[in-house]
């Protein structure tokens, strides 16, 4: 069964929207397999977003995501990284529709509530950044 990492980003910890997205996801069918609260350190942001160190928003991507507590969760189900990312919306919640998480929630794009992983290679590559095997249900 297809497995993603979706992270509840610190704005959406602030703003008191894990359960929202946690809703959502299990409402659409996902199952939870692991998850955490915890603060991201540079060296782990660093590691997550490496594709993107290169890139101008880089210094403030990460000045955020270690910014305040994270919840880092692994969903199962048909299709989960597309799915995820379904419920999520586009990466600019300007563009993002009315009914996801980005497009009901955000406004700004680097605090756009929440993350998911990009591929079935992502997913894999960051469940291994966040979660020993053992953590994994
Ligand atoms: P993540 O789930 O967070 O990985 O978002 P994504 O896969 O939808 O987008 P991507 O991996 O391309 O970018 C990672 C994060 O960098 C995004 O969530 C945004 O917060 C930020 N970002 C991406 N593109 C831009 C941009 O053009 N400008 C700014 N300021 N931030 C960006
Ligand atoms: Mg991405």
């Amino acid at each position: 069964m297809a497995t993603t990492f979706v992270m509840v980003k610190p704005d959406g910890v602030r703003r008191g929207l894990v359960g929202e997205v946690i809703r959502r996801m299990e409402q659409k069918g996902l199952r939870l397999k692991a998850m955490k609260l915890l603060q991201v350190s540079p060296e782990l942001a660093a590691q997550h977003y490496a594709e993107h160190q290169d890139k101008p928003f880089y210094p403030e991507l990460i000045a955020f995501i270690t910014s305040g507590p994270s919840v880092p969760m692994v969903w199962e189900g048909r299709e989960a990284v597309t799915v995820a990312r379904t419920i999520m919306g586009a990466t600019d919640p300007v563009k993002a529709l009315p009914g996801t998480l980005r497009g009901d929630y955000g406004l700004a794009i680097t605090e756009n509530i929440v993350h998911g992983s990009d591929s079935d290679a992502s997913a894999e590559r960051e469940i291994g950044l966040y979660f020993a095997p053992h953590e994994l249900v």
